[in-house]
């Protein structure tokens, strides 16, 4: 990740274990969750019709889309014990206390298709 694709989204303080927040990063709303003092950022579109997930019920690392119930875990946007559409995880770094996230990160997209091909 470059530092130049860091874009500031807030202090890690504003974001308590168990508490999401939206943000919007040149022009694209991206969720991010605080699960047990890991930050996780999502695209805020589901890969199926495209509805708002900031909302949709959390169990654990599963989130369910409010539109029709996929599923899919927020630290690595697959859906769990399936294959098929997933959803766009972004990397977030913590620097000082601020959080920021990259948009454009070639090889964590690709980590992250393999972790999703490597899913029973
Ligand atoms: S739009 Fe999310 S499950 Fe259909």
């Amino acid at each position: 990740m470059n530092s130049s694709d860091l874009v500031p989204v807030g202090t890690v303080d504003e974001l308590a274990p168990g508490q999401r927040k939206r943000a919007l990063i040149k022009g694209r709303s991206v969720v991010l969750f605080n699960i047990g003092g890991t930050i996780h950022a999502i695209d805020d579109s589901c890969p199926h019709q495209g509805a708002s997930v900031a909302n949709g019920h959390l169990n654990g690392c599963v989130l369910s889309c409010p539109a029709h119930g996929l599923r899919f875990d927020v630290r690595t946007g697959c859906m769990p014990g399936a294959g098929g559409l997933s959803l766009t995880t972004f990397p977030v770094r913590t620097i000082d206390g601020k959080l920021f996230v990259s948009l454009e990160d070639p090889a964590a997209s690709a980590a992250q298709a393999s972790v999703c091909n490597a899913a029973p």
